[in-house]
């Protein structure tokens, strides 16, 4: 006998119930997984064993590549430390070296200058056993614009930045890690990637290829014996949000980098992808539940305040400057 509409109906039902229940708790094993057991386990993984003496982290004079830094030195990791400013790479290093029993080295490197600075990274990171890549850098419009808004040459290095230095740099020490069979790439996207983001459209379209790449990347190497990981923070008080004073200032969730870095840091060689922050994980799950197009219009309703923020409380006070 055939089912009735309503049966077929009623067991739709049942299976996206079951569907959603069994995401919610895959959700909470994950969070579990990657940010109660660290701090129940207070005994830290041996990076530099597990993965290799050496980690790489690409803009990190400031922010969460800075606290990334400090953080991994901490842990024992030598680093070398890639960004655009020299005398910032230099007071970084020794302020590190001072701190931590770790060696550092400093490459200068502007990423928004695109393929024609590979070479000499890799020329200079030859023969250097990393282990751990954290492709950090990044770059987010000065203030939530239309795109039309944006200059041309701001989009143009948000593109070089955001996506071509992840890439270029991953290539760059895979070779490498591949003859070991370990080490991690650690890819610092943003929560922006979980849908399109009207005002930061540019921005969050970068971290959509960000995912993408990491996802197939892990895919493509796991056997190999690479970690891939790939982080979807949601806000962390950091000049890349001078714009709103909102996220200027330190909350449950606007964490500062440090908590940030040690947070993120906790949940490497647990969990392939994470908010990297307990709190983000309660965001990202609550985030997840409108569909895409939902979301879309709530982050243009987010990003029009902050606009009005920086309209009204940042852009008055740089024209006085
Ligand atoms: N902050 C957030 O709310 C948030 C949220 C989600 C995801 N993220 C992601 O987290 C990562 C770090 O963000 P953040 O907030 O720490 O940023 P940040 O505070 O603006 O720091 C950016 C770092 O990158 C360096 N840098 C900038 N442009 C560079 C270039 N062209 N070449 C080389 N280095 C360059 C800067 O160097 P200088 O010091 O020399 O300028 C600085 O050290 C980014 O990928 C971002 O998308 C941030």
């Amino acid at each position: 006998m055939l089912p009735s509409g309503i049966e077929i109906f009623a067991l739709v039902g049942l299976v996206t119930v079951a569907y959603i229940i069994a995401n919610i708790f895959w959700d909470i094993l994950l969070a579990i997984q990657a940010h109660l057991i660290p701090r129940l386990i207070r005994r830290q993984v041996d990076l530099s064993a597990k993965y290799g003496p050496w980690a790489v982290v690409t803009g990190c004079t400031d922010g969460v590549g800075k606290a990334y830094a400090f953080e991994l030195a901490k842990r024992k990791m030598n680093l070398v430390l890639i960004s655009r400013t020299e005398e910032k790479l230099q007071l970084l290093a020794r302020e590190i070296e001072s701190k931590h029993a770790v060696k550092t080295a400093v490459i200068t490197a502007d990423f928004s200058k695109g393929q024609a600075i590979a070479r000499e990274i890799e020329l200079k990171l030859k023969g250097m056993q990393i282990g751990i890549l954290v492709n950090n850098v990044g770059k987010q419009y000065t203030y939530p614009m239309y795109v039309g808004e944006v200059p041309e040459q701001e989009l143009w290095d948000i593109i070089n930045i955001n996506v071509g230095a992840t890439t270029l740099m991953t290539r760059i020490v895979l070779p490498q890690m591949l003859l070991r069979k370990k080490g991690a790439v650690v890819n610092v996207s943003s929560s922006s990637e979980l849908q399109p983001l009207p005002l930061m459209t540019v921005y969050a379209a970068t971290k959509a290829y960000i995912r993408s790449f990491s996802e197939a990347l892990r895919v493509e190497y796991q056997s190999e014996g690479i970690t891939v990981q790939h982080l979807s923070p949601f806000f962390i008080n950091t000049k890349m949000n001078a714009f709103s004073h909102r996220l200027q200032e330190n909350s449950l969730l606007v964490p500062d980098a440090p908590t940030y870095a040690e947070n993120a840091i906790d949940t490497l060689g647990r969990v392939s992808h994470s908010t990297g922050y307990w709190a983000h994980g309660l965001q990202y799950f609550f985030t997840m539940i409108p569909p895409v197009l939902v979301r879309t219009y709530v982050g243009a309703v987010m990003n029009h305040v902050f606009r009005k923020d920086y309209m009204h409380n940042v852009k008055p006070q740089m024209s006085f400057l």
